[in-house]
């Protein structure tokens, strides 16, 4: 069977325009401007108005133009949508059709909802590396979006300053022969046993929304930070050590770390256990906070549009969320 390679042609970024500074935030809930950057980097975040369509579908057609431009496509040589996103749209139709319609794509493209949380843009790559690959597709629209403000209880100061709205795009298109932009390699994997560590339990089948879930403001997320903070770190440096190790490299090789933006102290932490140099590691937590499956593709957008990343240089990017799913890459931009 011939093989493709997969290369991002393109990529672009949508963020709100509404900017919620820690002061802000710290005038409606008991926290501090201190407190949030010691404890994870975060400076301000974008908060979305559903009265200027930033909801999920709406920023991902912002950042998707962009992308396409980028790329050299038209809406129709879209052949597949992967979006990854935790909170869709509306729970039908998918929110991939939503973005197919707003994009204005008629020639009936494959549409498909990825939700692995924050790793949800990094499991889309690798689902979507494997149908080019393998040739069933050529053009890919990889989306990473999230409204987290719809999650959030704006009460609960142990949540509400950790998270922000925001869209990243991806374009992927395969290439013949030999081609210096690829996915070297990716590895997944979810440790369900701690699964309830980061939880929206109520809404959906197994608890529908009640007056008493409201009542006690129970529609949100929750979360064991603690947990989720040492799980994270164990699990992407861990993949990051086995990717490098089975493809033969070392951090020398890498050019960029884009690890997932929850906070710096993650990302710092798994620097220091990969013993990877910090001036080569991209953020942008610092501006956005956690967007979940949207850090990843907004991070490398912005670094390729200032010019850090360059073609042909390799990229390594590791995830982990809610699940606990998590994950690694390399590829060669
Ligand atoms: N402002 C001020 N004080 C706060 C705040 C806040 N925003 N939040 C919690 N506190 C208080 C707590 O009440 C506690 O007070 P106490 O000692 O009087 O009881 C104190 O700060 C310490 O709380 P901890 O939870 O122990 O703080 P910790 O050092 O663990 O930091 C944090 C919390 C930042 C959440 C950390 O655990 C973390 O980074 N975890 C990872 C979270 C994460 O990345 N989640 C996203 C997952 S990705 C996805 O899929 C969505």
């Amino acid at each position: 069977m011939k093989l493709y390679k997969t290369k991002i042609q393109g990529t672009g970024k949508y963020h709100p325009e509404k900017v919620l500074t820690n002061e802000e935030l710290s005038k409606t809930v008991d926290t501090s401007d201190e407190w949030i950057t010691q404890r994870t980097g975060i400076k301000e975040r974008r908060i979305s108005d559903l009265s200027k369509d930033e909801h999920p579908s709406g920023m991902a057609a912002r950042a998707a133009k962009e992308a396409m431009k980028n790329a050299g496509w038209e809406p129709n040589d879209v052949d597949c949508i992967l979006f990854a996103t935790t909170i869709p749209d509306m729970m039908l139709p998918n929110t991939a059709s939503m973005l197919q319609a707003a994009l204005g794509i008629t020639n009936n493209c494959a549409c498909l909802d990825v939700n692995a949380a924050c790793t949800g843009w990094l499991y889309g790559l690798q689902m979507a590396n494997s149908l080019i690959q393998t040739g069933v597709y050529k053009k890919v629209l990889l989306v990473g979006t999230e409204m987290a403000s719809g999650f959030n209880n704006w009460e609960d100061r142990s949540t509400c300053v950790l998270f922000g709205d925001g869209s990243g795009v991806t374009a992927l298109e395969a290439q013949e022969g030999d081609s210096e932009s690829f996915i070297l390699d990716s590895i997944l994997g979810s440790d369900s046993s701690k699964r309830m560590a980061l939880a929206m339990p109520n809404g959906a089948a197994m608890s529908p929304i009640t007056h008493e879930i409201l009542d006690n403001k129970e529609q949100y997320i929750t979360m064991d930070g603690q947990v989720v903070f040492k799980n994270a770190v164990k699990t992407m440096a861990s993949h990051c050590s086995t990717l490098l190790r089975r493809n033969g490299l070392t951090n020398d090789d890498i050019d960029w770390f884009i690890p997932h933006q929850a906070n710096l102290r993650i990302i710092e932490t798994v620097g220091k256990l990969l013993d990877f140099p910090a001036e080569r590691v991209i953020t942008n937590v610092q501006k956005y906070a956690n967007t979940s499956s949207a850090t990843i593709p907004t991070a490398m957008h912005e670094a390729v549009m200032d010019g850090r990343i360059k073609r042909g240089q390799k990229v390594m990017l590791a995830a982990f969320g809610a699940g606990l799913t998590s994950g690694a890459a390399i590829l060669q931009f």
